[in-house]
């Protein structure tokens, strides 16, 4: 697929199929999100692979029990990531956050960590587009609980979990916002 058009074409997916994602087409995947860029070119990434479906349920545990303040008197319970269980794999892109230890940069290392890591799942969810396939970035999960079923250590962050599947869902695209109300030109604000 041309660029512009898989720019365009992809999707976050919320329905999957029953059909296995093969490894083929997961080491594809992994090895776009593995030619990322990142700072220094430390790539901090690191994937976690899950078919198993009790423990994808476990994945989807933490995205339970989450309690949003929307008010200083009222919270509202965000709403698990059901279709999260349909997928037959899930991939949980984590971050290294040792990875810029001892290197010049190290001082933006809180930075760069997150930002490498959310490049290398953009490739990722770029090239499960381009495969035919879907997928979905999760970013709300209880990050104590996903280290715990991952058995992350201490210095391994989640940045997202990503369900890939088959899908024939026919989600239409989201609006973006124009131009103009992005673009600022020589400085955001005029003096
Ligand atoms: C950082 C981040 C976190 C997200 N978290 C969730 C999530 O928890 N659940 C979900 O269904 N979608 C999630 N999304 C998907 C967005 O809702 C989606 O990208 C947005 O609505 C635009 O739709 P599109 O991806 O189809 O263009 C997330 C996306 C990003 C980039």
């Amino acid at each position: 697929m041309e660029f512009d058009e898989l720019v365009k074409k992809r999707r976050s997916i919320h329905y999957f199929t029953d059909k296995e994602v093969s490894d083929d087409d997961l080491l594809h995947v992994l090895e776009a999100a593995r030619w990322a860029p990142s700072a220094g070119n430390n790539q901090p990434w690191r994937f976690v692979i899950i078919r198993k479906p009790e423990s994808i349920e476990k994945i989807w545990e933490t995205t339970t029990d989450i309690e949003v303040p929307i008010s200083s008197k009222r919270t509202i319970k965000v709403t698990p990531q059901n279709f999260m269980k349909q997928a037959p794999v899930v991939i949980v892109v984590c971050t290294d956050t040792q990875a810029y230890k001892g290197k010049q940069n190290s001082i933006f290392a809180d930075r760069f960590c997150i930002q490498d890591s959310a490049i290398a799942t953009m490739n990722l969810l770029l090239a499960v587009a381009n495969r035919g396939l879907g997928a979905c970035w999760i970013g709300m999960y209880r990050e104590d609980a996903l280290s715990k079923v991952l058995n992350l250590p201490a210095t391994i962050q989640p940045v997202a979990i990503v369900p890939i599947g088959h899908t024939q869902s026919k989600e239409q695209p989201r609006p973006r916002k124009p131009l103009n109300e992005l673009v600022h030109y020589e400085s955001y604000q005029s003096n």
